[in-house]
């Protein structure tokens, strides 16, 4: 049995609880986040204990094994560096971090910890991309030169009110790292520069 915890109990959380919940021989057993009344909500609909911190959840329950970061995603990074110093397996939302050095980082430090680690990103399985995916595998489209791309998601002013850390630099990057990241396929020029966990 593979004992999860979740770090962020927003939206996405709820998400991870139900993957959780189907997969065979995982279990939910704690949850963490410092806003009570979104702690109370989760902790509602899960049979997990709940703690205010990354820290006192993984100190007070050895036995996780591996965290699901659902934070805002400028505490993706020190989160899951705090999770890997305890040897527990990753499971990030994305973006995966909001800088480059940050990617880099967390990346060596899953290498050395030898941890397994992954970034949710559920669009790239969605079917139109799938079909894309296997037809460019096949060719079909000869040597391309270009791709544009347009990402027809709407954001209002209501998205943004939901929380603080909604469209700031420090805790959300802007649409290119929280929406067009979803969409973003490495191309073999830009393999030195894309980082992949
Ligand atoms: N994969 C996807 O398709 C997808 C979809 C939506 C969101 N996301 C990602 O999930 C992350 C969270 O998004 P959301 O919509 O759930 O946001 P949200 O604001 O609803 O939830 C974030 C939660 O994290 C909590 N939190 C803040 N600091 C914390 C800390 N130090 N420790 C633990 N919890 C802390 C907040 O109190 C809040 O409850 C973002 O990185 C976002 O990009 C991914």
């Amino acid at each position: 049995m593979m004992n999860f915890a979740i770090a962020g109990c927003g939206h996405i959380a709820y998400k991870h609880v139900g993957a959780i919940e189907k997969t065979e021989g995982a279990r939910l057993v704690a949850i963490c986040d410092p806003n009570p009344d979104r702690l109370k909500e989760l902790r509602a609909v899960t049979s997990s204990t709940a703690y205010p911190d990354l820290g006192t959840m993984l100190a007070r329950q050895p036995e996780i094994d591996a965290v699901c970061i659902c934070t805002p995603s400028g505490l993706h990074a020190p989160l899951a560096l705090e999770a890997l110093r305890e040897g527990k397996h990753l499971v990030l939302e994305k973006p995966v971090t909001l800088s480059l050095t940050e990617a880099e980082q967390l990346r060596e430090a899953v290498r050395v910890s030898g941890v397994k680690a992954t970034v949710v990103h559920p669009n790239r399985y969605r079917p139109a991309m799938q079909a894309l995916r296997a037809a460019l595998a096949e060719h079909r489209f000869g040597k391309l030169s270009h791709v544009n791309m347009t990402l027809r998601w709407n954001r209002s002013q209501a998205y943004y009110d939901q929380a603080a850390w909604r469209g700031t630099k420090a805790m959300d990057g802007g649409v290119l790292l929280n929406q067009a990241i979803s969409q973003r396929r490495t191309c073999r020029r830009c393999d030195a520069k894309a980082v992949r966990l």
